[in-house]
């Protein structure tokens, strides 16, 4: 990592110190820290983003079916718990506690890599924030969507269709993006994947272009939610009911 704090400070960009044993407790923490970044965390970011989200763009019938597709998951509870809420609080958790223990003295070392290390910690928080909110109300408040997976595209309607929410999610997905993007890339640098400047400068424009894929693709979905008149979210209404009993079909 790199490590802002430091006295001994790399004064070229692009180089992290791996991750060394021999720091017991920590090291382990360290090292499952780092990993679950990847798998699961990003690797269920990738998925909601470039993949179940996307669904949104081909309409609200698209994307009904793949959230009943993906509430119908053999034991999604179970799946939903240890695949995306603990390692998800357990990064963010400890990511706060690696944020806190460390000084990220962006003026001491005015460097790029420094510059991303401070952006690596304010983009985690300012995505934990979206993702607390986000999870409360299209989890556990308002109308169950994997009960009611045809209220689906009208409950995430009520949300963005409000500016300042809107604005709220782009914020969320503009930080999540950079933060598992540039993750991908301080992940391989310290697991010793990408090694040397060249490659790792080359690598890194990679994990920029990633970035651009994730965000282009969450706009367009977001944009796919505002672009149609508001749909149906009550369980009750007419349109619901057809929608409800021809999926039951
Ligand atoms: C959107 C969900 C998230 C994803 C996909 C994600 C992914 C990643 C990845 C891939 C890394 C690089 C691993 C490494 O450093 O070796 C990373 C690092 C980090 N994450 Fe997250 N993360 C997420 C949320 C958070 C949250 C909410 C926080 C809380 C502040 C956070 C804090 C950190 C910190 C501090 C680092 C840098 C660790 C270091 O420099 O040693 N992350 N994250």
């Amino acid at each position: 990592m790199a490590s802002a704090g430091s006295s001994t400070a790399p004064a070229v960009a692009h180089r992290v110190a791996p991750l060394r044993a021999g720091k017991g407790t920590s090291f382990v923490l360290r090292r499952l820290h780092s990993l679950s970044g990847i798998v699961p965390v990003g690797a269920f970011l990738f998925e909601h983003i470039l993949i179940s989200n996307s669904t949104a763009i081909s309409g609200p019938d698209a994307y009904a079916r793949q959230v009943s597709f993906l509430a119908n998951l053999p034991l999604v509870f179970f799946l939903e718990l240890f695949g995306i809420w603990l390692p998800i609080a357990f990064h963010a958790l400890y990511g706060f506690y690696i944020w806190y223990r460390g000084d990220g003295n962006v003026i001491a070392y005015p460097w790029t890599g420094n510059w991303m290390y401070t952006a690596q910690r304010w983009t985690g928080g300012i995505a934990f924030a979206y993702i607390i909110w986000h999870t409360w109300t299209m989890r556990f408040t308002g109308v169950d969507l994997h009960a009611y997976p045809n209220a689906s595209f009208g409950k995430v309607q009520s949300e963005v269709l409000q500016t300042p929410l809107f604005l709220f999610y782009v914020a969320g997905l503009i930080a999540a993006s950079w933060h598992f993007a540039y993750g991908i890339w301080l992940f391989c640098a310290k697991w010793g994947i990408v090694s040397g400047d060249k490659a790792r400068k080359r690598f890194l424009i990679v994990c920029v272009a990633f970035f651009f894929v994730l965000t282009g693709a969450g706009l367009a979905s977001l944009t796919a939610f505002r672009s149609r008149p508001q749909q149906p979210i009550e369980p009750g209404t007419a349109v619901m009911n057809i929608k409800q009993s021809s999926e039951r079909r």
